[in-house]
């Protein structure tokens, strides 16, 4: 039986390492870069170069068990234990030298989200949860905001990476904004769903995400007290996420739910 601590603890360190290694990327004067399912879907070096690093960390010391990686591990173990890793979350922000980009990595276990952590690069900050065991940033409890108002919300969201589905979502936006504080797209799900958990966004939803971007964060603002579900009843998914204060929840997901956020 996997000790969630003991992943706790490695997830933090291999987190660290990698986030080193992609902040010492950032002097590069130019990254080798690749696209993948769209034109706007890009890889670099250094993404690939992560996520080697986090295989190496983990599976190095925990021989027996699966890996799902962003950058192309997929590898089933014998452990139980699942690692669900986002290497780089934020690549077009990492690219750009924009604040908003970090490491995510999750643990399975028996196929159930046990641990979570998220590495803000940018902020220098270790977001962490155990299921059931309430999450921290740097070690100390963090909670969502106490926001009951959607009207005086600040809202996240993010925007997929095809043409199509980003028109649509464009136009849930013209819906959504008017009835909310304000909208922020930083361009990293991971990052998004810790500051629902520790109040810096009252609210976040996007449909489309993978499992990667959504392992970590999705625990982590679950265990900081946010309502998680899809745009409807349900876990959230790929279909659709919405994480929020549970002052708001409701009718967040209501609003997003009526504005067409699932056929977006
Ligand atoms: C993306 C970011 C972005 C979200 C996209 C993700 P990537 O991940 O999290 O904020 O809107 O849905 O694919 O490609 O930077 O790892
Ligand atoms: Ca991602
Ligand atoms: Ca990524």
């Amino acid at each position: 039986m996997a000790d969630p601590q003991e992943l706790l603890g490695l997830a933090e360190d291999v987190a660290r390492r990698a986030g080193a290694l992609l902040r010492d990327g950032l002097a590069r004067p130019r990254l080798a870069v690749d696209t993948k399912s769209t034109g706007t879907d890009m890889v670099t070096e250094m993404d690939r170069a992560a996520e080697a690093l986090i295989v190496d960390g983990l599976l190095g010391i925990r021989r027996d068990d699966g890996m799902l990686g962003e950058e192309g591990t997929d590898r089933a173990g014998t452990s139980g234990v699942r690692w669900v890793v986002d290497p780089l979350d934020g690549t077009t922000n990492y690219l750009y030298r924009m604040a908003g980009f970090g490491v995510s990595i999750a643990a399975e276990v028996d196929g159930v989200i046990t641990v979570g952590v998220v590495y803000d690069i940018v902020h220098d900050e270790l977001f962490a949860a155990t299921r059931g065991g309430g999450a921290t940033r740097d070690g100390a409890p963090i909670t969502v905001s106490a926001q009951e108002d959607l009207a005086s919300a600040l809202v996240g969201t993010g925007f997929a990476y095809d043409a199509d589905r980003r028109r649509r979502q464009a136009e849930v936006l013209v819906t959504v904004l008017p009835r909310i504080r304000d909208i922020r797209r930083l361009g990293a799900a991971a990052v998004d769903l810790c500051s629902v958990a520790c109040g810096r966004l009252d609210g976040y939803y996007e449909r489309g995400l993978a499992a990667w971007d959504l392992a970590a964060g999705g625990l982590i603002a679950t265990e900081a007290g946010a309502t998680v579900s899809g745009f409807t009843v349900g876990p959230a998914s790929a279909a659709g996420v919405v994480a929020a204060a549970p002052g708001i929840a409701d009718e967040l997901r209501g609003l997003v739910h009526g504005a067409g956020a699932a056929d977006a």
